[in-house]
């Protein structure tokens, strides 16, 4: 059977993300008990591929890499923001879509990646693709893994 996700594609394409400075400001903020948000969306990219592997997917390696790292691309810390976390649950993901189009282009799937990953809360922002899809379920994942059972890595 062929085997369809290139692991050497996606950490290539992580690294270019990683090694961006502005992608290095989200090692500033924290979330999810002590976690930086930097950790959070590789653990994110991580679990990502692992799903897409596992399910024999044909995923777009950069597409993936790009959504996931860039999908809480938010840069602030909630509690100083007084934000509620429904408030923040909503609204972050748009604001993660405009930090990103400043430092880099994205694509129609790239940008849906990053708009869908809190659906089903933002209902008519739903996932379009399968990396959409993917990245969604592998941040819900990580969520519960960084906050309830307080493991900072995949
Ligand atoms: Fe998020
Ligand atoms: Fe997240």
């Amino acid at each position: 059977m062929k085997h369809h996700c290139n692991r050497d594609l996606f950490v290539s394409e992580l690294n270019d993300l990683l090694n961006n400075p502005e992608i290095q400001r989200m090692a500033g903020y924290e979330q999810h008990q002590g976690n930086t948000t930097l950790q959070h969306v590789l653990n994110v990219a991580m679990v990502s591929f692992r799903i897409a592997d596992r399910l024999g997917l044909d995923i777009d390696e950069r597409a993936l890499a790009k959504g996931a790292v860039l999908h809480d691309f938010y840069l602030y810390n909630i509690p100083e923001t007084g934000l509620s976390d429904y408030r923040h649950g909503v609204s972050h993901p748009e604001l993660a879509v405009r930090n990103a189009k400043k430092v880099m282009s994205l694509n129609k799937k790239e940008e849906n990646i990053i708009r869908s990953h809190m659906w089903p809360l933002t209902l008519f922002h739903p996932p379009q693709s399968k990396e959409a899809v993917v990245v969604m379920m592998a941040d819900k994942y990580c969520a519960v893994r960084e906050m309830v059972f307080r493991k900072k890595t995949v």
